[in-house]
């Protein structure tokens, strides 16, 4: 299985998410800075694995005796929208100590519970598939996202070791194309049967009757449902409950955030123009090209039939522990 992040001999070793998948390059971090840095430029991304980034970020930050707040701010600075994030230095935050190897030792267990609860997202997601079935997703909620496993993509997974002969339509989810690069990466990796679409073809394929149950993964999760992931999600919600195909949201505990009432209330990231207006590097919208850019939106509670966490499958009206 893909591990996004390694820790060995007192360094982070992070798989540099941007150069996939023509490169497996892996990059040595030594501070919570170049943590913090690399979360902000999608070296490492997807709601977990920022979590788990972040902790390991912290840890860095003991080892180098750095203050602990100004470590949680730093790294807090990174990215607004994944409540992983700011749970994973919460929870660093509130240990009595401040020594590495306790620091480190609570890093490792937030890696070892995600993949954990990763696995038991897949067993309760796959029971909700029926074998043959024609799942769609978006952006990439894999082992690459995760401490392992994954979200949305752990479900396809483990229905896929049970032998339910699903098939899986992964949109490109422009503009950083994390469906095509990483998820079509994974599924190749793992033998899972699927085709990469881009995004616009979502709607025609569920028309013409090829799609019976859209997963995607989540960001943050008001108390009411509403849920913030990768710009898209809202328009397959949509476009699902239009065609009437079930639509479901994978994601940890970590990844609910029920003080905030609803979605409204979600922070939402905005990147850089570039990501539109150059591929690769290379310039493709003419110089000057105004672009909004904002990197996830808000499908309301409303249009999602089941939460799949953990702890088990979440329905309306919700109430999270
Ligand atoms: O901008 P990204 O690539 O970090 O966005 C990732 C997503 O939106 C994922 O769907 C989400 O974080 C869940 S990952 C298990």
């Amino acid at each position: 299985m893909i591990a996004p992040l390694t820790w060995s001999d007192g360094r982070l070793l992070m798989l540099d998410q941007r150069v996939l998948p023509l490169r497996e390059k892996w990059l040595e971090l030594t501070t919570h800075e170049q943590v913090a840095a690399r979360i902000r430029d999608m070296a490492v991304r997807g709601a977990p694995a920022i979590g788990v980034a972040a902790a390991y970020g912290m840890a860095l930050a003991a080892k180098n005796g750095v203050d602990r707040d100004q470590a949680h701010q730093a790294l807090a600075a990174s990215r607004p929208t994944a409540v992983n994030l700011f749970w994973a230095l919460d929870r660093i935050s509130a240990m009595v100590s401040w020594q590495f190897a306790d620091v480190l030792a609570e890093a490792k267990t937030i890696e070892a519970e995600d993949l954990a609860m990763n696995q038991a997202i897949g067993r309760h997601g796959a029971d909700l598939l029926q074998p043959g079935w024609n799942i769609l997703t978006v952006c990439n909620t894999g082992s690459l996202a995760t401490a392992g496993h994954g979200t949305a993509l752990g479900v396809i997974r483990t229905a896929h070791v049970q032998g339910k002969g699903i098939h899986v339509y992964s949109c490109e989810t422009r503009p950083r194309q994390q469906g095509l690069r990483l998820t079509a990466y994974e599924l190749i990796k793992e033998g899972i049967p699927f085709h990469s679409i881009a995004d616009g073809v979502a709607g025609s394929l569920m028309r013409a009757g090829k799609v019976d149950c859209v997963i995607a993964g989540a960001d943050r999760i008001a108390a009411n449902g509403d849920t913030a992931n990768k710009i898209g999600t809202y328009s397959l919600a949509i476009l699902a409950k239009y065609h009437g195909i079930p639509f479901y949201i994978a994601a940890p505990t970590s990844t609910l955030d029920p003080k905030l009432a609803t979605g409204d209330l979600i922070p939402i990231e905005e990147r850089s123009g570039e990501e539109l207006t150059h591929m690769e590097g290379v310039q493709v919208a003419p110089a000057g090209c105004p672009v909004f850019n904002p990197g996830f939106d808000v499908t309301p509670g409303t249009l999602i039939g089941g939460i799949i966490t953990e702890e088990g499958v979440f329905r309306q009206p919700y109430q999270f522990k």
